[in-house]
């Protein structure tokens, strides 16, 4: 069993789109085993994508995730980190497949609805950060 860190950006919660994209997770077979709602502070952002703060996209995006509530949580299950990538798709729209969360419901590369953990690292760091308190 392994645990990653999904987080619904501040776009799908706007957007009313949590409760198909949560469906998409459960209907895999994930476990929800922390969930929470709250609205990004600039510290947690800027820790969250540290590895992203020399690219030219990190004040925007750390505008983005701290703009309105994200809903964030802890998914649970059998290779939970890379199939719920797989599910997530591509950053580029333009590699996202069809079938994924953003491939089906964005076309945007900022604004594209969803974070996963990408390796059991990040989602051991990513966990602590978001769920120690
Ligand atoms: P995430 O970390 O949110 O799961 O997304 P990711 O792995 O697919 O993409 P990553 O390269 O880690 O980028 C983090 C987030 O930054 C925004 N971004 N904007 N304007 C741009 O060129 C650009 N590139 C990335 C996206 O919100 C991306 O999810
Ligand atoms: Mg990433």
């Amino acid at each position: 069993m392994e645990k990653t860190l999904i987080v619904l950006k501040p776009d799908a919660v706007s957007r009313g789109l949590c409760g198909e994209i949560l469906a998409r997770f459960e209907k895999r077979g994930f476990q929800i085993v922390e969930m929470k709602l709250l609205t990004v502070s600039r510290e947690l952002a800027e820790e969250h994508y540290s590895e992203h703060k020399e690219k030219p996209f990190f004040a925007g995006l750390v505008e983005f995730i701290t703009s309105s509530p994200s809903l964030a949580m802890v998914l649970e299950g059998q290779n939970a980190i890379t199939l719920s990538r797989a599910m997530i798709g591509a950053t580029n729209p333009l590699d996202a497949n069809p079938a994924t969360i953003r491939g089906t419901f964005t076309s945007d590369k900022q604004f594209n609805l969803v974070h996963g953990s990408d390796s059991p690292e990040a989602a051991e760091r990513e966990i602590a950060l978001w769920f120690s308190k």
